[in-house]
């Protein structure tokens, strides 16, 4: 079970409940089950605007994820990922504090995740 606090500068803190280890539940699909506003279009992982930063609630530190390779080269045209740091992020294992939520299934953590950034 993960906590997932969606933050935005425009709505009001949401804390939901995530069944870790489904698979299958993205944190854009989490959002929309709880009428959480992330913006979206493709649900694919090719437009970028479902773009959210992603953070540890604690200073545990975050679990490793790999990104998806469309969201590499989104996150990378959106210049919030060059080249050298996606290379970093996979050779150390390393969670990235930008992702995708259509992309995204999040694993067994309490995290925070920040929508509607511009
Ligand atoms: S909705 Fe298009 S990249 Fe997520």
């Amino acid at each position: 079970m993960a906590l997932i606090t969606f933050s935005s500068p425009e709505y009001k803190d949401k804390t939901v409940y995530a069944v870790a280890g489904s698979h299958t539940e993205t944190i854009l699909k989490i959002a929309k089950t709880n009428k959480i506003q992330i913006k979206f279009d493709c649900e694919d992982g090719e437009c970028g605007s479902c773009l959210i930063r992603v953070k540890s609630v604690d200073d545990k530190g975050r679990m490793g994820y790999h990104l998806t390779d469309k969201e590499k080269e989104v996150l990378r045209q959106l210049g919030k990922l060059s080249s050298e740091d996606i290379e970093k992020l996979s050779v150390d294992d390393l969670p990235s504090e930008w992702r995708l939520a259509c992309q995204m299934i999040p694993r067994d953590e309490d995290i925070l995740v920040e929508y509607g950034l511009e």
